[in-house]
């Protein structure tokens, strides 16, 4: 039944969702060891810290533009295949620059993937540059300059990922006045692995429509209050959530909560192979756990796409 239901998702890091078998083919083309963050089919890792070097492991296997064209290609095509009709990717200058590649060819090489994969199965894609925390505020500012010149049509949006519990919010106002001023929408990770301080800190020195995870704001009723008062959607990512241990089964994880709280919630599967994830079984999860008709699915996309960054005209054509 769920699985039928027309999907979208809003938050997915595209180097995130290279599947190890892909991984592994870009590591035999560049003669490069994957064995410490690879192991059979699977990914290797622990703690989030060791999952973040084992997402820049695999991302500095993609080097040309061809290898983000099939990158972003497979991952779109796949989810299609899933029922998404949407997604939105965040894309990651820096982990371009670290394997050798301009921004240029390397929002070409996803640009041409997205289209790729829209005239093979009609799904629509948009890009969201994201600066990546843990790298310090002049490098988030200088993606927020790059994405605020607009370098590729499907660029609707900013944020930021990487470390959430590395500096202060406030450090990165700057960037992000750079990109709303530019019109670009804007969302920011908080309240994945720190606290509902790390939420209200976003909302008070970023002003994001929405937030990627969120989930702890849950610990503070205040704060779930303001959330569903000022509309501000949740890109929740339950399989993530649960694979990093954020919560130890399902039904202790806050997506319903939140929903009966009337804060706007929306499901994505931010880096699917790391966690075991894909849209679709996303959608199940929540589905299984808290027994929602096909129309409050459907609900899921419908809030998704009405928060995405993307052009009235293909709103409501998706809508
Ligand atoms: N970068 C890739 N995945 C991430 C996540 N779940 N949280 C923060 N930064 C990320
Ligand atoms: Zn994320």
């Amino acid at each position: 039944m769920t699985l039928n239901v027309k999907k979208a998702e809003l938050h997915c890091h595209i180097e995130g969702a290279a599947s190890p078998a892909l991984v592994k083919a870009q590591a035999r083309k560049y003669g490069a060891d994957v064995s410490t963050f690879i192991a059979d089919d699977h990914y290797v890792w622990s703690d989030f810290t060791e999952f973040l070097a084992a997402y820049d492991g695999a991302a500095a296997l993609f080097r040309s533009e061809e290898d983000y064209a099939l990158l972003a290609r497979t991952y779109l095509e796949g989810i299609a295949a899933q029922n998404a009709i949407y997604a939105e990717i965040f894309v990651s200058p820096d982990h371009a620059a670290a394997a050798g590649l301009t921004a240029e060819a390397y929002l070409n090489g996803l640009g041409e993937g997205i289209e790729a994969a829209r005239s093979a199965t009609g799904i629509e894609c948009r890009m969201i540059i994201v600066g990546v925390r843990h790298l310090g505020a002049e490098k988030v500012e200088a993606a927020a300059r790059l994405a605020a010149t607009r370098p590729h049509s499907l660029i609707t949006g900013f944020g930021m990922a990487g470390e959430e519990r590395f500096g202060r919010v406030a450090d990165f106002t700057r960037a992000f006045d750079i990109a709303r001023d530019a019109g670009l929408g804007i969302t920011i990770h908080a309240g994945e692995l720190a606290g509902p301080e790390s939420v209200r800190d976003a909302l008070d020195h970023v002003r994001p429509s929405r937030i990627g995870h969120g989930v702890r704001a849950s610990e503070d009723p205040d704060l779930v209050r303001r959330l569903a008062d000022e509309g501000v959607v949740l890109e929740v990512c339950p399989g993530s959530n649960l694979a990093l241990n954020v919560y130890p089964d399902i039904t202790s994880h806050p997506f319903d909560a939140l929903r009966r709280e009337g804060v706007k919630v929306t499901l994505s599967s931010d880096d699917p192979p790391h966690f075991h994830s894909s849209i679709g079984h996303e959608y199940q999860l929540v589905a299984d756990a808290w027994g929602y008709s096909s129309a409050e699915m459907t609900g899921f996309t419908k809030t998704s796409i009405e928060a995405a960054f993307v052009d009235e005209p293909t709103r409501e054509i998706l809508l």
